[in-house]
């Protein structure tokens, strides 16, 4: 198969050395932040993946990586906030400073859901951090700790962020030109 993803983009929102800006300057907040302590960082696969590894190398602090998967069910393009776990982390979180990894915030629900199921398992602290938010309007708003971005209410993908799991390996945040999911 012979296609260009970069042909399916209408339009770059934020290229790869933004991106790598930003993420540096995470990196240092949370570096400040959480000084003198250990971090988990908890990544959400799999939109997050990208970004964690990269955001995991602009901290210096002692860390661990763990990894969920989750599903909300839904259509393509619009969750519905009904979460279920795939893949559960490898090790218990109770007593440790959690970080969330997410890739995007859209109604919230996936979100939401995530902060309640971990809370009920006792970790010292827990926090988020999200690459992506997207401005609209959140039935119940939350409170997030680190926001990479705000952008559009559009939908988005590259640097993790799939349509149909293709297009997460673009090297950027663009948005995909309708045609390409209106004629599914
Ligand atoms: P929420 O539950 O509506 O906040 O949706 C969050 C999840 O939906 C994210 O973790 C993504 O997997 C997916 N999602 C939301 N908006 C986009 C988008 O613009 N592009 C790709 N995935 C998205
Ligand atoms: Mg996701």
């Amino acid at each position: 198969m012979h296609h260009d993803l970069h042909q399916d983009i209408e339009e770059i929102l934020i290229d790869e050395a933004t991106l790598q800006r930003r993420i540096a300057e995470l990196g240092a907040d949370i570096t400040r932040d959480y000084q003198g302590r250990r971090i988990l960082l908890l990544g959400i696969l799999k939109g997050a993946a990208m970004f964690l590894m990269d955001l995991a190398r602009a901290i210096q602090l002692p860390l661990e990586i763990d990894f969920m998967a989750i599903s909300s069910y839904g259509s393509a393009t619009e969750s519905s906030g009904v979460v279920r776990i795939l893949k559960d982390l490898d090790e218990p979180i109770e007593g440790k400073d959690v970080l969330i990894v997410e890739d995007i915030i859209d109604s919230g629900l996936t979100l939401r859901y995530l902060l309640e199921t971990l809370r009920s398992r006792k970790p010292a602290s827990l926090r988020v951090c999200i690459l992506l938010d997207k401005a609209r309007e959140r039935q119940h708003p939350l409170e997030l700790d680190y926001v990479g971005f705000s952008i559009p209410n559009r939908f988005v993908v590259g640097y993790g962020l799939d349509y149909a799991q293709l297009y997460r390996n673009l090297p950027y945040i663009g948005v995909l030109k309708p045609e390409v999911y209106e004629g599914q």
